[in-house]
C-alpha cells in the first residue's frame, strides 16, 4: 500500500499553528499536499495559515478555529471541511495541553484534589483525538486509496493527568490500529503512534507557528521539524511505534528505560521505580548497562553491514 504523503492529497492537522502540528503541516505543504489546519487559538492559527499558504498558494489551505474537546464543534466543523474536500488522507490528531491542578499547598497529593484538572486534560487529550475519529473515519472509509492516522505520545514527565491522558491516547491508538488492519473494509487506513522525544514547542513557551531558524534552544531538544520529519519516515514505512530520540536520549537509552519500565510489573516493583528513591539508583546503573550493551549490539550489527 503507498504511502498518503503524494501531491495533490489532503493532510488534515489538529494543533495545526504551533510546534510539531505546524512543523508536520508545513512538510506535508513541502509535499504539495492540501491542508486542512485546526486549532484553537484563533492569532496563531491565522499566522499559520498565512505562511503555509505562502509556501504554495496554488494548493488549498483552510482553517477552522475549534476546541477539540468539543464534540458538536466536531460536527459542525467535519461538515464545512466536507463541503470542500472529497477525501482526507491523513489524519493527525496532534492537538494536545498539560494542564496545571490548582495549588492546595498539600504536596504530592496536589494534583489528586482537582478533578476539574483531569477532565480538562482528559477531554483535550483523549476525548479530542476520540471526536476527531468519530467524524473524520467516515471520510477515510469514503474511498479505498491508502490512508492513515497519527497521534502523539510522550514518555515520561511529572504531571499525572498530562500521563495519564497519553497512556490512554497510546492504549486506543494501538487497539484503532489492530482493528483497522483486521477488517478488509478499514485495511486500507494505516495507524501509527508518534512518540516524540523533548521538543522545543508551544509546551516549553516557545508556541506559535515559529521560524525555527529565528530561535535558540537547549542542545537537548529536538526543533519540532526533525520530529515531523520522523512522523513523515514513519509513515512511509508503515512503522507504527515512531519513537523520536532528541539530544539527550538515543533508541538505545529509551528502549532501555522502556525495559526498566516493563520489568516493574514482571518483577513486582513498586509503581514507577524509576523515580522511586530506594531504586532510582539501581534503575539508572542498569538503564545505563543496558543502554551500552545496546549501542554496541546496534554498532556491530553495522559494521557486519
Ligand atoms: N513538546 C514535547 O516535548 C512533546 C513531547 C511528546 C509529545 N508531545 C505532544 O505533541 C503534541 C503537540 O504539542 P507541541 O509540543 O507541538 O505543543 P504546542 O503547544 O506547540 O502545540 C499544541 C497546539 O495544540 C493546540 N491546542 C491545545 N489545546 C487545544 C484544543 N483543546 N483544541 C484545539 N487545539 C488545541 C494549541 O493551541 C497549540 O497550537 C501534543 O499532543 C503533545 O502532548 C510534545
Amino acid at each position: 500500500m503507498g504511502s498518503p504523503i503524494q501531491p495533490q492529497r489532503t493532510a488534515l492537522i489538529t494543533g495545526a499553528a504551533s510546534g510539531v502540528g505546524f512543523a508536520v503541516a508545513k512538510l506535508c505543504r513541502s509535499k504539495d499536499m492540501h491542508l486542512v489546519l485546526l486549532d484553537i487559538d484563533r492569532e496563531n492559527l491565522r499566522k499559520a495559515k498565512e505562511t503555509l499558504t505562502g509556501m504554495n498558494s496554488c494548493l488549498q489551505t483552510e482553517a477552522f478555529v475549534i476546541d477539540v474537546a468539543d464534540a458538536e464543534a466536531w460536527r459542525l466543523t467535519s461538515k464545512q471541511i466536507l463541503e470542500i474536500f472529497t477525501e482526507i488522507d491523513l489524519v493527525v490528531l496532534n492537538a494536545g495541553k498539560g494542564y496545571k491542578p490548582r495549588e492546595q499547598d498539600v504536596g504530592r497529593a496536589n494534583p489528586w484534589l482537582d478533578v476539574a484538572y483531569w477532565r480538562k486534560t482528559l477531554e483535550t487529550n483523549v476525548y479530542g483525538p476520540l471526536n476527531g475519529l468519530q467524524y473524520l473515519l467516515p471520510m477515510l472509509l469514503s474511498s479505498r486509496s491508502s490512508k492513515s492516522i497519527a497521534s502523539p505520545t510522550p514518555p515520561g514527565g511529572g504531571n499525572p493527568a498530562y500521563n495519564a491522558s497519553k497512556a490512554a491516547v497510546k492504549s486506543l491508538t494501538e487497539h484503532l490500529a489492530h482493528d483497522l488492519r483486521s477488517d478488509p473494509k478499514t485495511s486500507h487506513i494505516s495507524v501509527h503512534l508518534l512518540i516524540p522525544g523533548w521538543t522545543w514547542t508551544g509546551f516549553m513557551g516557545n508556541g506559535g507557528p515559529v521560524d525555527e531558524g529565528q530561535i535558540s534552544k537547549p542542545a537537548g531538544a529536538w526543533y519540532p521539524s526533525q520530529v515531523a520529519a520522523e512522523l513523515l519516515n514513519g509513515l512511509e514505512n508503515r512503522t507504527f511505534y515512531i519513537i523520536c530520540p532528541d539530544g539527550e536520549t538515543d533508541l538505545p537509552l529509551d528502549q532501555a528505560r522502556m525495559t526498566w519500565g516493563g520489568e516493574d510489573v514482571l518483577e513486582n516493583r513498586p509503581a514507577l521505580s524509576r523515580w522511586d528513591e530506594n531504586w532510582a539508583t539501581k534503575a539508572a546503573e542498569t538503564i545505563q548497562a543496558d543502554a551500552e550493551a545496546r549501542r554496541a549490539s546496534a554498532n556491530r550489527f553495522r559494521a557486519l553491514k
